[in-house]
């Protein structure tokens, strides 16, 4: 392991650096030498891993130090000096030096740290790589809200989970709804907005954070951002695919959560969406007909190319005493997962939505609706698998 590091040795005394050398060559096969007046000119050259710093009698130690520091952020600076002050030795510290040892008596102990540098250096490599592993696509998902039959609950859930995850955690949330010809969200939000998806026709080859704020609308009690659908169903005929991968694609680098509310049609807008999607949540009510619509819907996915699989999971909603069916039942004849199971709750889901009132309004609620409930245990689940993804 330690044939892999890059050490330097800085000192202005050739003797000791000779005598460092010796030290250590066995274990560090690849060291160099520099004098201190070298250090500006090659340092970043070099990109050492671990350098020891042995302090210059001109005291310009402690200015070499924040140099290296500065130049090179994660290389260790173990700092040798023959000079026990207190002072410079907290100064030492606090620029960022990984050990300090005193001449000479302290040499022996060179070897061990030098070895628990090596073990930092190398927590520190797993973390970085992993930590780019996970952002490799951009950090944040999209879910898609699917479901063949118009009124399954599409709307309601997408809008009500938006708010959930915004209030109940730290994620950020962006809503977008695609139901473009006639929106679907302002039932349920108190979104209206004169600016929508098509407004990004100028900038969507490079679109960024500031783009999207400009068209989007935030939902002042839970603060969920949303992008409303065009309020001109002439100019909802101009969106294109293009606009739905580039959206969602640049909203991954600044979201955590992308959802994405969808219209029961298929047309090339809703496919793309679906193809961009890394999870599709497919809505539907505990009966026959449910099924067989879900049965259609594989159908028509199989022949245009879209896989569900790894990806379709299923939102089981108005669940009542009354249903037909239970989630066991639907188990059987679907391989997807069940992953929410969201009760009927029609009184006071009627009132709040004649109220105009949103089904989440902040963060300590009394009184929350059976299905309010439901939604933040389906939450709750979204945000754990998030993090056990990230920990793997
Ligand atoms: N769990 C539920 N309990 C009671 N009513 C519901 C429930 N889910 C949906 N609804 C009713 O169904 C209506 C249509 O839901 P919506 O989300 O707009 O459907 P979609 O977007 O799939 O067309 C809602 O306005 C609401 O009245
Ligand atoms: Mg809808």
């Amino acid at each position: 392991m330690s044939a892999d590091v890059k050490l330097l040795i800085i000192s202005d005394d050739v003797g000791q650096a000779e005598e460092i050398k010796a030290r250590v060559s066995n274990i560090f096969p690849n060291n160099q030498y520099l004098a201190p007046r070298e250090v500006r000119r090659e340092i970043v050259r070099i990109q050492p891993d671990i350098v020891l710093l042995h302090e210059p009698k001109d005291d310009s130690g402690l200015q070499l130090l924040h140099y290296i520091k500065k130049e090179l952020a994660s290389t260790l600076v173990i700092y040798l000096t023959e000079y026990r002050d207190p002072i410079r030795a907290r100064d030492v510290n606090r620029a960022g030096s990984f050990d300090i040892l005193f001449l000479p008596d302290e040499i022996t102990a060179l070897s061990d740290v030098l070895n628990r540098a090596v073990k930092a250096k190398e927590a520190k490599q797993k973390a970085v790589s992993e930590a780019t592993a996970s952002f490799s696509w951009g950090r944040g998902q999209v879910i898609a809200f699917y479901g063949g039959k118009g009124g399954c609950g599409r709307s309601l859930i997408a809008s009500t989970l938006a708010q959930t995850i915004q209030l109940d955690s730290n994620s950020s949330v962006l809503l977008v709804d695609l139901n473009l010809q006639y929106g679907g969200l302002e039932t349920y939000m108190n979104v209206e907005n004169s600016r929508s998806i098509y407004d990004l026709t100028p900038v969507l080859q490079e679109l960024n954070d500031n783009h999207i704020r400009n068209v989007t609308t935030i939902e002042p009690n839970s603060q969920v951002e949303v992008l409303v659908s065009p309020c001109d169903a002439e100019i909802a005929e101009e969106v294109t695919e293009e606009h739905i991968q580039r959206l969602l694609r640049a909203s991954r680098l600044y979201y955590d959560y992308i959802l994405v509310d969808l219209p029961t049609e298929m047309n090339a807008i809703v496919y793309s969406a679906l193809e961009e999607a890394d999870r599709m949540f497919y809505v539907m009510n505990p009966d026959a007909p449910s099924m067989r619509t879900l049965n259609r819907v594989l159908e028509l996915f199989n022949k245009l190319g879209v896989d569900p699989n790894g990806r379709l999971e299923i939102l089981l909603n108005r669940i009542s005493r009354e249903t037909e069916l239970t989630s066991k039942d639907v188990k059987q004849y679907f391989e997807y997962p069940i992953v929410g199971e969201l009760r009927e709750d029609t009184k006071k889901i009627q009132q709040m939505i004649n109220r105009g009132k949103p089904l989440r309004a902040s963060r300590r609620e009394r009184g929350l609706t059976i299905f309010s409930k439901d939604i933040q245990k389906l939450a709750r689940w979204l945000l754990s698998q998030e993090s056990s993804r990230s920990v793997s």
